[in-house]
């Protein structure tokens, strides 16, 4: 089944307005160059840039997202920002569960779930991560801890349209470290079987790789089977760095 890739950036907490504005005019000028794309193509700014990136990316072949959402709609939760608010303000996506957010601000399982289901609920799409830490890894847990995150992280009515899965190794985020293509396979295999026992589309589904993604071994990594696009961090904050990526999957 041929899947259609997402190349996707994630700003992380990078970016003021004037520069950020300034990269993705670049990219969305190197995509209109390119005129049809073949692929998805997304950057999900900080929270507070959204709606201006939005407004800037709107008619483009660039998306917008965010990188987390609140599980309510709305309420008495400070400093939280709905799915409501995110589709609101023009995004399309939300990440849920990136491993930042599961260290930093201690999100289990439960809470990740929970996310996705809001971002579904607002009608976005849902990006949902997943992967193990360096000690999971070396004492042989990778592909236990991985179904773990996936059955207990996969929002309620996930389909391949509304739900994507980024495999970012812990270890790999942000350290220049990549996995071998062979572990990236095994785990991207792993993943695409055991969403066979929980949806019915699940061959549908886009599972992104993420972790130390580069101009320099996308191509490679891309090419693997069940690898079906990108979750990129800090490669993607400069559209000529974040288009050779794109590049690969056109
Ligand atoms: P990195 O981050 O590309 O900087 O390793 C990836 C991510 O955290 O999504």
């Amino acid at each position: 089944m041929s899947v259609r890739p997402l190349i996707a950036g994630n700003w992380k907490m990078n970016g003021l307005a004037k520069e950020s504005a300034a990269e993705l005019s670049a990219l969305i000028s190197k995509a209109n160059d390119q005129g049809e794309v073949g692929c998805d193509i997304l950057i999900c700014p900080p929270a507070l840039l959204v709606s201006q990136m939005a407004t800037l990316a709107e008619g483009s072949a660039v998306s917008i997202g965010a990188q987390d959402c609140h599980t309510q709609e709305k309420g008495a939760h400070t400093g939280d920002i709905s799915a409501e608010m995110i589709a609101d303000a023009g995004a399309g996506y939300a990440i849920a569960g990136h491993s930042e957010r599961r260290t930093d601000h201690g999100e289990s399982n439960e809470v990740v779930k929970m996310k996705a289901e809001a971002a579904l609920r607002a009608g976005l799409i849902a990006i949902v991560c997943v992967g193990e830490t360096l000690e999971e890894r070396e004492n042989g847990k990778t592909l236990d801890i991985i179904s773990d995150q996936v059955k207990n992280s996969l929002p309620e009515g996930a389909t391949a349209a509304n739900t994507v899965i980024a495999y970012e190794p812990v270890w790999a985020i942000g350290t220049g470290k990549v996995p071998a293509t062979s572990d990236v396979d095994e785990v991207h295999n792993h993943i695409r079987s055991d969403l066979k026992l929980l949806m019915k589309d699940a061959e549908g589904v886009r599972l992104l790789y993420g972790g130390s993604v580069k101009g320099s071994n996308a191509a490679e990594l891309m090419a693997v089977e069940n690898v079906n696009g990108a979750l990129v961090g800090g490669a993607s904050l400069k559209a000529e760095d974040f288009w050779p990526i794109v590049e690969t999957s056109l």
